[in-house]
């Protein structure tokens, strides 16, 4: 049971990265193993739109997304946060959810059909944690949206999504108690999620043996 957790803001003691620490703290509370990934840290560039993955489902460019790929094949749970910038992800998110175009799959005939590797692969998990400064939702725009679409689409089910509103200064979420409350439910249910699902695949693995 793996879940990653992936930060969108260049502010590493900012709102984002400690409400997606603290869904990983509660995650690993209950027994998985986690990875905090800050996309700032990294060198990944947006997608150049070559197309070249249509044939071989992989991306060109070289850069850091090349080290994340893998562990989203391997089927870890991902929490992805961002902060709202101008009602919309943060442009490090946009970047990494861009180059996860290359797990998409598109029908030759109909570019309306398309398979997520995740999905091929059987599914996983996610949730979303979005921060931003207004009281209004209005004000976040379609940051939530943005990635809990992008991620339908790869093959996540969205299970929790965290929507903390009120927050401008780097360090604020850190004595907003609901905001922490709502991240720890958000990487307890990833945990819930995976361990039903190995007693369902256990289920299912004794009744095609025959010893249900
Ligand atoms: C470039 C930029 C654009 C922003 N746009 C919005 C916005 O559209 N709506 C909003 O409510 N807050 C907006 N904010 C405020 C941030 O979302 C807020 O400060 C958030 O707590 C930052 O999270 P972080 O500490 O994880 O970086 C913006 C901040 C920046 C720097």
């Amino acid at each position: 049971m793996k879940v990653v957790g992936i930060v969108g803001s260049k502010r590493k003691q900012g709102n984002t990265a400690i409400l997606v620490r603290e869904a990983l703290k509660a995650a690993e509370k209950g027994g998985a193993a986690t990875v905090l990934v800050h996309l700032g840290d990294l060198d990944i560039q947006g997608c150049r739109g070559c197309e070249k993955c249509a044939e071989t489902h992989k991306c060109v460019i070289e850069d850091d997304m090349q080290g994340i790929y893998p562990l989203l094949l391997e089927g870890a749970a991902v929490i992805l946060g961002s902060p709202t910038h101008f009602y919309g992800v943060s442009a490090d998110m946009q970047a990494f959810l861009e180059r996860c175009y290359c797990l998409e799959v598109f029908s030759r005939d109909d570019r309306s059909c398309w398979v997520g590797l995740m999905e091929a692969l059987g599914g996983a998990y996610a949730a979303v944690v979005v921060v931003y400064e207004q009281n209004d939702e209005t004000f976040m725009g379609s940051t939530a949206d943005i990635m809990t679409r992008s991620l339908a689409d790869l093959g996540y089910r969205v299970v929790h999504s965290v929507k903390a509103g009120g927050l401008w200064a780097a360090g604020e979420a850190d004595r907003d108690r609901d905001s922490l409350l709502e991240a720890r439910a958000a990487g307890e249910k990833l945990v819930r999620m995976m361990r039903l699902r190995e007693e369902v695949e256990a289920y299912l693995a004794g009744t095609r043996s025959g010893q249900p």
